[in-house]
């Protein structure tokens, strides 16, 4: 399901998609920028609902992979909620046109006034994830006279086998209630007339790779759901979070399929309402970042491609390492000798490498590169660090192609600032 690819004339193939080649976009738009094709997005959500229709599942798209409206507004046309985890990733989901029921609302660290604004766009399930929070959510909902859908988010303690700072499903991580603590604070939230108790919630990590740890996460959270049952609560909806990894590199997730049977037999076992909240796998490799070579520079044995984007555009290599990969826009011949080098962008830090060793065609200066699978968690991470206004993001239609979020002006960035009487 590759959305960009080479097309065109052998010997000088371009990269391209939904009938464009990326080149000419470049030309028109400038670089860097990032592309995101709307056929990748279409396809990627129908196979995704496909692989769990039989589940009956609700998509709720994760907002904070990529908070472009367009993006977001695409998947919601399809069907797609969303799952949001502040006040302002609600109103983009709102804006971008997603039925407020199929709001789901996450996040450990909500505030009253958000609470409030979600109370009054009336979402349609919070996702709690501590005592202080409930008590929180109560008060609010009972002073708007509402009542508020609650979902508890427990902590499995399973380690979902990915880097480090994105796995949130041991003890030790922030998310969530304790397993064992569960059923008490159900008791609790169910003394409360402005609370109303829907199911439970998880999100153990992203990125994963594996399925036994979604499979021992999701045997966990039935068994709650049981045991609560038993108890004599109604817990009619099930949230299993995103999580499901993409191929960056050479890792072998698991197939949308076997993701999708081990839901359908959670929800067959259960009769409940199930909701996944995937990103990374409905976006990720439906957009590519793309920059120019301003310079090659050799420094005694090593090769350093200087390129347009830098980590404020695209932080992922610099905070986990992430690979992505980097095709020339130009198709390299197959027997083009590789040279092995970094690929860097301009910022003044040694840690602003895009790839690090990397074997590829020669560039030289002036050519274009995709680095490749930034649909999530790319523009939506940016900065504006060393001066630098992020790059645009363009989505591609049907040979037609639109800026979605165009590039902020060094006088936009610098009238974010406002001088103090004393320095006036
Ligand atoms: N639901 C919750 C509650 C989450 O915290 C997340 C991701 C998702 C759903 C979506 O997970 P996905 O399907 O995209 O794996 N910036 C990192 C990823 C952070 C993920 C945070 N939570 C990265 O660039 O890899």
């Amino acid at each position: 399901m590759d959305a960009f690819t080479y097309r065109g004339e052998s010997g000088a193939r371009e990269l391209g998609a939904d009938g464009l080649a990326l080149r000419a976009v470049a030309d028109s738009v400038g670089t860097p920028f990032y592309c995101y094709s709307s056929s990748a997005l279409e396809a990627r959500y129908g196979a995704f609902a496909a692989a769990l229709s039989p589940a009956r599942a609700r998509i709720c798209f994760a907002v904070k992979a990529n908070d472009n409206l367009a993006v977001i507004r695409t998947l919601a046309r399809l069907g797609a909620g969303a799952d949001v985890v502040s006040g302002g990733e609600m109103l983009a989901a709102l804006k971008a046109g997603v039925a407020p029921a199929n709001i789901v609302f996450s996040g450990i660290g909500k505030t009253a006034a958000e609470m409030a604004a979600a109370l009054d766009a009336r979402i349609g399930q919070f996702n709690v994830e501590s005592e202080p929070e409930l008590e929180r959510l109560a008060e609010v909902a009972a002073a708007r006279n509402q009542r508020a859908s609650i979902a508890l988010r427990i902590n499995p303690d399973i380690d979902a086998g990915t880097h480090e700072k994105i796995a949130t499903g041991r003890k030790r991580d922030k998310f969530g209630v304790p397993y064992d603590e569960a059923s008490a604070l159900y008791a609790r939230a169910a003394a409360h007339a402005s609370l109303q108790i829907v199911g439970i919630a998880m999100h153990i990590g992203s990125q994963l790779t594996r399925l036994d740890p979604f499979e021992a996460a999701f045997e966990r959270a039935a068994k709650l759901v049981e045991t609560l049952r038993r108890e004599g609560r109604a817990i009619t909806r099930l949230d299993l979070g995103g999580g499901l990894g993409i191929p960056y590199h050479n890792e072998l997730p698991p197939s949308l399929e076997a993701y999708g049977a081990l839901i359908t037999r959670i929800e067959k076992r259960l009769g409940i309402e199930i909701t996944v909240e995937p990103g990374r796998w409905l976006v990720g490799p439906a957009g590519v970042l793309i920059a120019r070579v301003i310079y090659v520079k050799h420094n005694g044995e090593k090769t350093f491609v200087i390129v347009d984007a830098a980590m404020n555009d695209l932080i992922r290599p610099t905070l986990y390492g992430a690979h992505h990969r980097i095709l020339p826009l130009r198709e390299a011949a197959a027997d083009a000798p590789l040279e092995t080098v970094d690929v860097v962008g301009p910022v003044c830090e040694s840690g602003d490498v895009l790839a690090f060793g990397r074997p590829l065609p020669k560039l030289e200066a002036g050519d274009l590169i995709a680095l490749m699978d930034a649909g999530a968690y790319g523009a939506v991470m940016s900065s504006a660090y060393n001066g630098r206004p992020p790059a645009p993001e363009v989505m591609l239609k049907d040979g037609r192609h639109a800026v979605v979020r165009p590039r902020l002006t060094i006088d936009a960035l610098l009238a974010r600032d406002v001088l103090p009487a004393w320095l006036g």
